[in-house]
């Protein structure tokens, strides 16, 4: 899949991605790290790591989880009314459709359906980290099926850690 840029200026203009933040902000990669400051190259973010799309067992609801150098794409977002959209197939090998985030909630997962959901509490602070209600502070990476680590808000389970959530333009690897 092609990466596309990121609006710079929301990149670069915390006054201007206010403006920006109530319209779309389109085609970002996201990527977990330990660190709040944005960087030019998403490689040198703190214990950064790229995330990708994870339906276990073909569940509907779709998470999100960490992924290692050699995968073949990663999915893009865009945030538009409180919520991200990625593109993701439908189970058992089926269309791809626009997936969109359902209301984060304290201690559950980051979710994707393919439905339409209410208005999201979502937004990119900055222009580049992904908030809850505005807040920054709470995500966590926790363990999921099949050994993967993903993204929950708020988790609470044993072994969950402290993470941020960035929207880069490039991929860290
Ligand atoms: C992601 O990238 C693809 C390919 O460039 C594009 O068609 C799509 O609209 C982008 N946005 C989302 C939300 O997937
Ligand atoms: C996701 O939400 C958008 C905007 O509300 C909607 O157009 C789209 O159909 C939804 N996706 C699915 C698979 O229903």
């Amino acid at each position: 899949m092609k990466l596309v840029k990121l609006s710079l200026l929301a990149l670069l203009s915390p006054a201007l991605s206010h403006a920006a933040s109530s319209a779309a902000l389109k085609d970002f990669l996201l990527v977990t790290t330990d660190q709040k400051e944005s960087t030019t190259n998403s490689a040198d973010l703190k214990a950064v790591s790229a995330t990708s799309l994870f339906d276990p067992y073909y569940q509907p609801n779709v998470l999100l989880r960490l992924i290692d150098p050699g995968y073949g794409s990663l999915p893009n977002f865009t945030l538009t009314g409180g919520q991200l959209q990625t593109l993701n197939p439908l189970p058992h090998g089926g269309d791809y459709v626009l997936y969109n985030s359902t209301t984060v909630a304290e201690g559950k997962e980051l979710q994707f359906f393919a439905e339409v959901e209410p208005r999201g509490n979502l937004d990119l602070d900055q222009g580049y980290l992904l908030s809850v209600d505005g807040d920054s502070e709470g995500w966590t990476l926790c363990p999921g099926s099949l050994s993967a680590r993903v993204v929950a808000w708020k988790g609470t389970a044993e072994g969950c850690k402290k993470t941020y959530l960035q929207a880069v333009q490039k991929a860290p690897y």
